[in-house]
């Protein structure tokens, strides 16, 4: 089904339970790594991609597959989080993917939160992905408020990876993933919405009915930094995978 006015209309899919997503999901970035091992991928993290990982995981063991010439950007990470923090980005790609398939740890790149020099991490990651020759497929999650990596809304269409302020309601979001008592950093280093928009393709995955008002701005709504989604009507290859409770209001 294809939805919105203008603007390219992401293809939709609404499936019947997270676990369908997950495996639609996996099943792209499995597929993409087989028709091309030196595939060049784009990584979310959160409570959406889980349960991808998991079932990526799972059909790379049974299909043989090798991701040891892939190679991997994350979307983000929090400033003042090193890869050892249990709540890093870094931290958990290890614990939900890296550590369970093939990859070369060499090649697989998380923004460096802890970088002396934020702004010049910040570049050399926008040159490593060129350098890569580009993000071939790239997966994401949303934020209830319509993010994509980091970018709250307000952010630019045209933003490249940099450091960002955190939305309250994100920080709130994610603090079920922080040790007890820890409070969630107030800023992070994102890959861009202009950074996202560059890839080839991209799937973006929603589960869940508080993921539903989000999932309408960004494919009903008007294109516009207030959702920062919404920004993928432009792009021209993007899929957006859902269950039912994520897809509620759409019209
Ligand atoms: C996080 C990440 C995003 C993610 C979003 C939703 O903070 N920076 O990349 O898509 O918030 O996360 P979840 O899947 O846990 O709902």
């Amino acid at each position: 089904m294809r939805l919105g006015g203008m603007g390219m209309a992401p293809e939709l899919m609404v499936l019947d339970s997270e676990a369908e997503v997950a495996m639609a999901v996996a099943r792209r970035l499995a597929a993409t790594v087989a028709q091309m091992p030196t595939a060049v991928l784009g990584l979310a993290t959160g409570g959406t991609p889980m349960p991808i990982y998991k079932a990526l995981i799972a059909l790379a063991a049974e299909k043989r597959l090798s991701f040891r010439m892939v190679r991997s950007f994350n979307l983000d990470e929090y400033v003042g989080l090193s890869a050892s923090h249990p709540a890093s980005f870094a931290h958990f790609m290890r614990e939900n993917l890296f550590d369970h398939i093939d990859i070369d740890l060499a090649r697989a790149r998380v923004p460096n939160g802890v970088a002396a020099d934020l702004g010049a991490e910040a570049a050399s990651y926008e040159r490593a992905i060129a350098e890569a020759g580009g993000i071939g497929l790239q997966i994401l999650g949303i934020g209830a408020n319509g993010h994509i990596g980091f970018n709250e809304p307000g952010s630019a269409f045209n933003s490249r990876t940099r450091v960002v302020d955190l939305a309250e309601a994100t920080r709130q979001a994610n603090s079920s993933y922080f040790p007890a008592g820890e409070s969630v950093p107030g800023q992070a280093l994102t890959m861009g919405i202009g950074t996202i928009l560059n890839a080839r393709e991209i799937v973006l995955a929603a589960t869940g009915a508080h993921k539903a008002p989000a999932i309408a701005a960004t494919l009903a709504g008007p294109i516009t930094i207030d959702c920062p989604a919404s920004a993928l009507r432009l792009h021209a290859r993007v899929t957006i995978i859902c269950d039912r409770a994520a897809a509620a209001q759409l019209p």
